[in-house]
């Protein structure tokens, strides 16, 4: 099976990309981790980028022309599919739309539940029975593409926002790479 290139965009811890890096060693994993991107020149995240020896980019999204630059790499690098793995940037219509079906991002709630930032305490607040991750396309509007990959889990009485994220996270590491083997399944 010849891979295609993916590239993982982070602004953090990176445990997502941790998994996706590790998972991709599987031979029949459809993609290689061949580059990261971050807008955060502290994201812990490029630790794991460093240890695998894979290319990463830390971009300046200040600059006018940040995107032209990020488009580029997507280029140079031959990317076919960008992985956002707690991106914590609004991507531009116009980049969606260049890659159209080639973007997917992890978010940490059941979609169409919960869109945006704080989930966690949104979902404590809201005294939720239930909650879990989604892998979906990316389109233009916030946390709305299509569905790929959703999981859940039953909230416990004395679950608070680190322990969510805890259960959240271990989903998500599942989750991402079940979503990427199903996109090249039906490819
Ligand atoms: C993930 O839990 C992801 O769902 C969330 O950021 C975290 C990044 O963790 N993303 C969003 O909230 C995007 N709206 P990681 O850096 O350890 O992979």
């Amino acid at each position: 099976m010849v891979k295609k290139n993916a590239c993982v965009f982070i602004s953090g811890y990176g445990s997502n990309l941790k998994s996706l890096i590790s998972n991709s060693r599987n031979h029949n994993f459809p993609v290689n981790i061949s580059l990261v991107i971050t807008n955060n020149f502290k994201a812990k995240g490029l630790l794991h980028a460093k240890k695998n020896s894979i290319p990463y980019f830390i971009i300046n999204t200040k600059r006018r022309n940040f995107e032209n630059k990020v488009l580029n790499l997507i280029k140079k690098y031959n990317i076919s599919l960008i992985c956002l793995a707690g991106y914590m940037k609004i991507i531009s219509k116009g980049f969606i739309s260049a890659y159209k079906k080639k973007i997917i991002n992890v978010h940490p709630s059941l979609l169409p539940k919960y869109k945006g930032l704080n989930t966690y305490e949104k979902i404590i607040q809201n005294k939720e029975k239930k909650t879990g991750c989604t892998v979906h396309f990316v389109n233009e509007k916030l946390d709305s593409g299509k569905l790929i990959v959703q999981k859940s889990f039953f909230i416990k009485k004395d679950d608070k926002v680190d322990i969510l994220k805890k259960k959240t996270q271990k989903l998500e590491h599942k989750a991402f790479s079940e979503a990427i083997i199903k996109i090249y399944r039906y490819n």
